[in-house]
């Protein structure tokens, strides 16, 4: 069954229940205005929700994503998180470290530490000890299948292990939204269907919104909802139940 879903109001989740994330006629401008790379983005994603954001090469899909993952700001609009604004730079940087994990398509992992240490990078925002932070980075990369390599450098690992332990290190302090830009851009076809198993498992398991930025139709089939971009704009939005 495919339902279509406005993208103006998100309206797919029963009244009242306030979006994770919502922007509102967002727009986001370059080089003095040159290049709109965003221009009128309206879209709410709400609690749970399994998002995958497509379009061609240079829509604004990554500009879109560092708006949700308060890595940027938009020149106009509204970016509301939980229904609020995020105003200043403490409340923004508290919500990007403790509310957000993020995975990248070149992993961004530091290539002098192991895996285990790797995923404890977030955490030293948190209040925890250092025994808390080793048994839950443990923990996180026994998840993900990596019980075997918690002391491997990112050079010692696979590509698809690598994004495995860059999965692992977005969950490390428990955020409730994870954002993804093209997580499988730069893995195998084997590698690549094996991290969509895993964060799809993640996202049931863990009650996570997940938004994935990509290219690869396969997590289209997986995602509960698909927006398309194209120069800056959504074009277009189907909700759909998720692939069992
Ligand atoms: N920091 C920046 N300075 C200037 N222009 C930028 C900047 N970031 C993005 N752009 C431009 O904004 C537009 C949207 O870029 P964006 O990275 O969001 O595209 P994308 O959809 O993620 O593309 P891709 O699929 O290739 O990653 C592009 O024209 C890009 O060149
Ligand atoms: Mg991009």
């Amino acid at each position: 069954m495919e339902l279509h879903r406005t993208h103006d109001t998100g309206s797919v989740a029963e009244s009242g229940d306030v979006p994770v994330v919502e922007l509102k006629n967002v727009r986001r401008t370059f080089d003095g205005g040159r290049i709109e790379a965003l221009r009128g983005i309206n879209l709410a994603i709400h609690r749970n929700e399994f998002v995958a954001i497509s379009g061609p090469s240079g829509c604004g899909k990554s500009t879109l994503l560092n708006l949700m993952g308060v890595l940027d700001e938009p020149d106009a609009g509204e970016v509301l998180f939980g229904g609020r604004r995020l105003d200043g730079i403490s409340a923004r940087t508290r919500f990007r470290s403790r509310e957000v994990g993020f995975i990248f398509q070149a992993f961004h992992l530091l290539p002098t530490l192991t895996a285990l240490e790797n995923v404890q990078i977030p955490m030293f925002e948190m209040p925890w000890s250092c025994r808390e932070r080793v048994n839950r980075a443990r923990q996180l990369l026994e998840e993900v299948g990596l019980a075997s390599r918690l002391n491997h450098l990112p050079s010692e690992l696979s590509g698809g292990e690598r994004q495995r332990v860059a999965a692992a290190r977005s969950l490390a302090n428990e955020p409730k939204l994870i954002l993804a830009d093209e997580p499988t851009g730069n893995l195998d076809s084997g590698s690549s269907t094996q991290l969509m198993e895993l964060l799809t498992t993640l996202h049931a398991r863990k009650n996570l919104t997940l938004i994935v930025v990509t290219h690869d139709p396969a997590w289209s089939g997986r995602a509960g909802c698909v927006v398309r971009m194209r120069d800056g704009q959504i074009v277009g939005d189907i909700f759909r139940e998720p692939a069992p």
